[in-house]
């Protein structure tokens, strides 16, 4: 992929940002769409978007701009023990939510889903406060994951194994204010 729109000038030059995956202009079209599929989805509901912190923050604010219902936001942030780059599946939360949960529809937005593992442990976690119902947007998904076992309801993209960065996810806390996705070349995690 080129980089085409003004956006994905930036920034103008970082030998760590690889090549462009998704470009700002085509994450802006995905997100409209499955805004439009969860506003017609939730009709008549009011859900309760959770986003895990830090990276599906970025994601969360656009969502939220596309989905014409009367949403609510919650923030919960978890750490995973193991390498900085690959999780252990031993979750911890680190800051939880605000809102209880019984009774509402919680729709969990995640930047990648890469095992699963964060997102087995916070299916269970969240579906323990019951709510009325739980379901999953997920921007991107490993091409090696299993999407129907892991009950994505809603998926932005699915990417080859490689590291990425931008729009939300990190390379050590870096990056995360770079507007398209890329993958990361600098040196190995
Ligand atoms: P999982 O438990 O293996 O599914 O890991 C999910 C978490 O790992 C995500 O929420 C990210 O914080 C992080 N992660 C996984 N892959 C990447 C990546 O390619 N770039 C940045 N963060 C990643
Ligand atoms: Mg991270």
């Amino acid at each position: 992929m080129t980089h085409d729109s003004p956006d994905d000038q930036w920034p103008a030059s970082d030998p760590y940002i690889g090549e462009i995956l998704i470009t700002s202009d085509d994450l802006q079209a995905r997100i409209g769409e499955l805004g439009a599929t969860i506003t017609a989805e939730y009709e008549g509901r009011a859900p309760l978007l959770v986003c895990v912190l830090k990276g599906a923050a970025v994601f969360m604010a656009d969502l939220s701009r596309v989905i014409d219902l009367p949403v609510e936001f919650d923030f919960m942030a978890v750490s995973s023990y193991g390498s900085s780059t690959r999780t252990s599946g031993v979750v911890r939360i680190v800051k939880d939510l605000d809102l209880d949960l019984d009774g509402r529809d919680v729709l969990l937005v995640e930047d990648i889903v890469d095992s699963g593992l964060t997102l087995s442990y916070l299916r269970k976690n969240l579906q323990a406060r019951n709510p009325a119902s739980l379901e999953v947007c997920a921007l991107l998904v490993r091409e090696s994951c299993d999407e129907d076992e892991l009950d994505l309801r809603y998926v932005g993209f699915r990417i080859p194994d490689d590291f990425v960065l931008g729009y939300g996810l990190d390379v050590a806390e870096k990056y995360r204010n770079v507007p398209f996705i890329a993958s990361y070349s600098g040196p190995p995690l």
